[in-house]
């Protein structure tokens, strides 16, 4: 009798803990929209129909950054390239999805060598 509860446990178990892996699982995988590489959620619709008229949204996913030096993009943008002026709401919308979806990442250059580690400069005491 008890080795039965056991194995019930043990069942209840491992069949939650698959759920919360299949939640995980779905909750973290980021879906792309095929045809135009934007990540889909809230605003992407917005971002695909005001910013993929002049080039492709590849030129946005490529690109990171804050909401600020997305903003500044816009403007840009706006004052030089001819994108139109955009309501408070929709800029807003695509703003958030802009920071949210392609924010500032964490920088991926490696440190400098350090002074010791490098070689002897060959030409340090030529002449
Ligand atoms: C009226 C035309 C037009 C529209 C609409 C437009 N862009 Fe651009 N965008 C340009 C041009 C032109 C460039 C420069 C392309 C190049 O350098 O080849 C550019 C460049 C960019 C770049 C690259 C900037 C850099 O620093 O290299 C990003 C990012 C960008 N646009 C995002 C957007 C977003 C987001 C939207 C929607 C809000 C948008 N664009 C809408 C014309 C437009």
């Amino acid at each position: 009798m008890i080795s039965v509860l056991a194995s019930r446990s043990a069942w209840g178990v491992l069949t939650v803990s698959a759920g919360v892996l299949l939640l995980t699982q779905a909750s973290s995988a980021q879906e792309i929209d095929s045809f135009s590489g934007l990540k889909i959620s809230e605003g992407w619709l917005q971002v695909q129909a005001t910013c993929t008229e002049c080039h492709s949204a590849q030129l946005i996913s490529q690109n990171s950054g804050s909401r600020e030096v997305w903003k500044s993009r816009l403007r840009w943008m706006q004052d030089t390239q001819g994108l139109g002026q955009l309501t408070i709401n929709l800029e807003d919308t695509i703003l958030d999805y802009l920071a949210s979806n392609y924010g500032q990442k964490v920088a991926s250059r490696r440190a400098g060598i350090p002074d010791q580690l490098m070689p002897g400069n060959p030409y340090e005491n030529a002449q």
